[in-house]
C-alpha cells in the first residue's frame, strides 16, 4: 500500500492506494486556521502533525499494516515554517494566502527589481511567497529571525518529523522565491538578498525521490514497518497534477480547493514575460506554468457558512435554475488576489444587486466570480500562445456539477471529470509508488491509473453569454482597486 497525505489549508486528507491504483480508504482531519489581522493567515505546524498522525492511524486501521511500503505528500505551498536549534517551531506558520508582506514584496519587485528576480528564480515576488515572509520576520521579529536554524514548507515539516530528514522537493521549493527554477537548485543571490545561509535550507529532491524511512518512534506508534519509505512529494498543485494525469506537454488542470489554480504542464522551461503566471518545476521532472487565485472554494465556504449560515451547499445550488443571465457580480478577493493582479490589499465585493435580487443570484455570482477569476489566468496563458482546449478538474469544488458546468462555459474548455477528485492526496500516493520503484516514472503511472469518467462540453450559446459577462467582470477590478490603498 501507498499513503498519500495532502496537507491542505482546511484539513489534511489521507488516501490509501494499492499498487494497481485502487483507492481503499480516504480520511480527513480538520485543524484551525487563524486570521490574526485582516489579510493575515496562520496555522500551527504541531496541529498538522497531530492531525496527520491521527489520520494515518484511522487510514490504516483495517489494512495489513506490514504491506504499507511508502508515504508521499502533497502540501499547501509557500508557507513559512521556521525551527530553532532544538527543532522547536519558532512561530506559527505564515501561510500562502497571507498578505502581510506588501512592503517586502514591493521592495523585492522594485528595489531588487523584477528582472533580477526573474533571472534568478524565474518568478517575481508575490505576497504569499516564502522569501518576502523571511524579510517580514527579519524586520518585525528580529529576535525570532535570529533563532532560525531550519526553514521549510508545510509538508516538509511532516516529512522531517516522520523521517528525520531535512528535505523539500523542487515543485514546492519553486514557490519560495529562493530557488533557481530552471536549474533546480537554490539561488545564491536570493539567499544573500534574504540574508540566509544554505545550511538553513532543506536538501532539494525530485518529487518522486525517496528521502528516508519512517523513524522508529513513529513506526512503533503507528504500527507500521520501519522500512516504510518517505518520498519527498510535491506542492499540492503539482501533486494534484500527478493525480489528474496533467504531465508532459501542454496539459491543463484546474484545482478548486481553498485556492483556485490553473496549472499547465510543459516539457520545457518557460517564463511568462509579464510574470503574471508562476513558472515552477513540476513533479514529473519537467516544468509548469500556474495561475493561483487566493480564494476559490473558500469564497463558496464563506458565503454559505459564514453568511447564509448553512453547510448544505448542494441545497443552495439546487435553487439556481438559469445560467448566463445573472445580473449580480462577485469579485472573489476575500484575501486580496495573487494571479494575475498581485494585489494583497484588494477585497471582495458584490456588484449589480437590485430589488429583485434573490439569495440564489448571489450564490450563483460567487460560483461565477471564481470562474471569471480563473479565466483571468487562462487569458494570460492564451496570450502567451499556449493552446488550451480542455482541462481536468479536481478539489472539493469539483464535486459540484453546477460549478463544473459554469467553469466549462466561462473558460470555454472541455472539462474532463475523473474517477477521483482527490488530486493532491492521490498524487502523493502515486509519487510514493514511483519512489518505491513500482512504476518506472511519473508519466507511466499516470497513464496507467488516471481515468476520465465524464466530460463537460461547453455550450456555444452559454459560452457567448458568459463572454459578454466576462468582459464586464474584467472592468471591475480596475474600478475598485484604488479603494484599498
Ligand atoms: C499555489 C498556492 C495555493 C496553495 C494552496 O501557488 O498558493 O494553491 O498551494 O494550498
Amino acid at each position: 500500500f501507498y499513503i498519500g497525505i495532502d496537507l491542505g489549508t482546511s484539513a489534511v486528507k489521507l488516501l490509501l492506494m494499492d499498487e494497481e491504483g485502487g483507492i481503499h480508504k480516504i480520511v480527513s482531519r480538520e485543524y484551525p486556521i487563524f486570521f490574526p489581522k485582516s489579510g493575515w493567515s496562520e496555522q500551527n505546524p504541531e496541529d498538522w502533525l497531530d492531525a496527520a498522525i491521527d489520520g494515518i492511524k484511522e487510514l490504516t486501521a483495517d489494512c495489513k499494516k506490514e504491506l504499507v511500503a511508502g508515504i508521499g505528500f502533497g502540501g499547501q505551498m509557500h508557507g513559512l515554517v521556521a525551527l530553532d536549534q532544538n527543532d522547536q517551531v519558532i512561530r506559527p506558520a505564515i501561510l500562502w494566502n497571507d498578505g502581510r508582506t506588501g512592503e517586502e514584496t514591493d521592495y523585492l519587485n522594485r528595489e531588487i527589481g523584477k528582472e533580477k528576480l526573474s533571472e534568478c528564480t524565474a518568478n517575481i515576488a508575490f505576497a504569499g511567497f516564502t522569501a518576502p515572509k523571511l524579510l517580514w520576520m527579519k524586520k518585525h521579529e528580529p529576535e525570532k529571525f535570529a533563532k532560525i536554524e531550519k526553514i521549510m514548507l508545510p509538508k516538509d515539516y511532516l516529512a522531517y518529523r516522520l523521517s528525520g530528514v531535512f528535505c523539500t522537493d523542487v515543485s514546492d521549493a519553486s514557490g519560495m522565491l529562493l530557488m533557481d527554477v530552471k536549474n533546480r537548485k537554490w539561488s545564491r543571490e536570493m539567499m544573500e538578498i534574504c540574508q540566509i545561509r544554505e545550511s538553513q535550507l532543506p536538501r532539494l529532491y525530485e518529487s518522486y525521490e525517496v528521502v528516508g524511512t519512517l523513524v522508529p518512534a513513529f513506526a512503533r506508534e503507528l504500527g507500521l514497518p520501519e522500512t516504510v519509505k518517505i518520498v519527498a512529494g510535491a506542492g499540492d498543485n503539482a501533486a494534484a497534477a500527478i493525480g489528474t494525469g496533467t504531465v508532459g506537454e501542454g496539459r491543463c488542470n484546474i484545482s478548486l480547493g481553498t485556492s483556485g489554480t490553473i496549472f499547465i504542464s510543459s516539457k520545457t522551461f518557460g517564463v511568462d514575460a509579464n510574470n503574471a503566471l508562476h513558472s515552477f518545476a513540476h513533479a514529473d521532472g519537467h516544468y509548469h506554468l500556474m495561475g493561483c487565485m487566493l480564494s476559490a472554494g473558500s469564497c463558496n465556504k464563506w458565503w454559505n457558512e459564514a453568511i447564509l449560515r448553512t453547510k448544505d451547499f448542494v441545497k443552495e445550488q439546487e435553487q439556481i435554475k438559469k445560467l448566463g443571465e445573472n445580473q449580480v457580480f462577485y469579485l472573489p478577493y476575500l484575501m486580496g488576489e495573487r494571479s494575475p493582479h498581485n494585489d494583497p490589499n484588494v477585497r471582495a465585493a458584490f456588484l449589480g444587486m437590485s430589488m429583485d435580487t434573490a439569495r440564489e443570484d448571489m450564490t450563483l455570482a460567487v460560483l461565477e466570480g471564481v470562474a471569471f477569476g480563473l479565466r483571468d489566468s487562462l487569458e494570460v496563458a492564451r496570450s502567451l500562445g499556449v493552446p488550451i482546449t480542455r482541462t481536468k478538474i479536481c478539489g472539493g469544488g469539483a464535486r459540484s456539477p453546477l460549478w463544473r458546468k459554469i467553469i466549462a462555459n466561462v473558460l470555454n474548455l472541455k472539462v474532463d471529470v475523473l474517477e477521483s477528485e482527490e488530486g493532491p492526496a492521490l498524487g502523493g500516493a502515486m509519487l510514493a509508488a514511483v519512489g518505491c520503484g513500482v512504476y518506472k516514472d511519473v508519466e507511466s503511472i499516470t497513464q496507467k491509473l488516471v481515468k476520465v469518467t465524464d466530460t463537460v462540453e461547453p455550450e456555444p450559446e452559454l459560452v457567448a453569454k458568459y463572454e459578454e459577462r466576462y468582459r464586464r467582470f474584467r472592468e471591475m477590478y480596475p474600478a475598485v482597486k484604488g479603494l484599498y490603498r
